[in-house]
């Protein structure tokens, strides 16, 4: 099988990265992931590509295997992960085409299962424990550096720093969610990033959240409310920098045998009760 260390799950309207990919399938104990793998090279880096919706997006947010996503990819040797999503902004200065790193988070999913850890049988009969891990910075500070150079290396200056809050969805935001998302002082919204990130911390993966913003979110604009149309349209206009911004990023993330932050090291003695792949 195919090998690649470094990830980036796309997102709406990201449905394709590199153009010499192989494409691997990949079963997982959690069932199938989002799509194929797609593994090709970029700066001399080995890296798997998964469409986070499928292709053509079939998957509603709340319907995405992310513990078959996560899994999937480290089993092809992954252990840092680019997770671009689009966004809506809570702030009028965070219009559509602003690029926001995260760095932190607020998860307001109601029905999404978010831990390997749950003493759950697996199908082999293994059982993994109960394990509670720290996560108060959600996202990996290596990665989040990358991720602002390579944007600014690229005329595309970006905020640095920030929470995303995670709704349910699939539908936008009323007003009054979308007013009191702003006045708890939360940057932008989505629908994926939760449980995306703690499943990769959970995995000892680092993982990074880039953020564009494709709308002004329904308390902040004064128009109609969020389409989706317009966020496939703004990330459509987006996408080429976009995509320059994560070969960029790859490049400048460090080996995975070079990882100095504490993502690598994140079951801080647990027994996990399973064998991670
Ligand atoms: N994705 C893009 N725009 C969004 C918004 N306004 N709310 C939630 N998710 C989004």
């Amino acid at each position: 099988m195919a090998e690649a260390e470094i990830g980036v799950i796309g997102g709406s309207g990201f449905y394709s990265f590199l153009d010499d990919v192989t494409e691997v399938t990949v079963d997982t104990p959690y069932g199938p992931p989002s799509d194929s793998l797609f593994v090709g090279e970029i700066a001399g880096r080995s890296v798997a590509f998964l469409p986070r919706h499928g292709r053509g997006h079939h998957l509603a947010p709340h319907r995405i295997n992310y513990r078959a996503n996560l899994w999937a990819l480290r089993s092809l040797g992954v252990r840092q992960v680019l997770g671009p999503s689009a966004v809506g902004g809570l702030r009028p200065e965070y219009g559509p085409g602003t690029l926001l790193v995260p760095d932190q988070l607020v998860d307001r999913t109601k029905s999404r299962v978010q831990t390997y850890f749950d003493g759950e049988p697996l199908p082999d009969g293994s059982v993994p424990n109960v394990v509670h891990l720290t996560f108060a910075d959600p996202y990996c500070p290596t990665g989040r550096v990358a991720a602002l150079g390579a944007a600014s290396g690229r005329d595309w200056e970006p905020i640095d720093g920030g929470t995303l809050v995670v709704i349910e969805g699939p539908r936008f935001s009323t007003r009054a969610e979308s007013r009191w998302h702003a006045a708890q002082g939360w940057s932008v919204v989505g629908m994926t990033g939760h449980p995306e990130a703690v499943l990769a911390r959970e995995l000892s993966l680092c993982y990074t959240s880039l953020t564009l913003v494709t709308d002004l979110d329904a308390g902040t604009e004064t128009g109609e409310g969020v389409s989706h149309e317009e966020v496939l349209k703004v990330f459509g206009e987006n996408i080429s920098r976009l995509r320059e911004v994560l070969f960029d990023t790859v490049g400048a993330l460090p080996s995975n045998e070079e990882r100095g932050c504490r993502c690598a090291d994140a079951h801080q003695g647990w027994d996990l009760g399973i064998e991670l792949p």
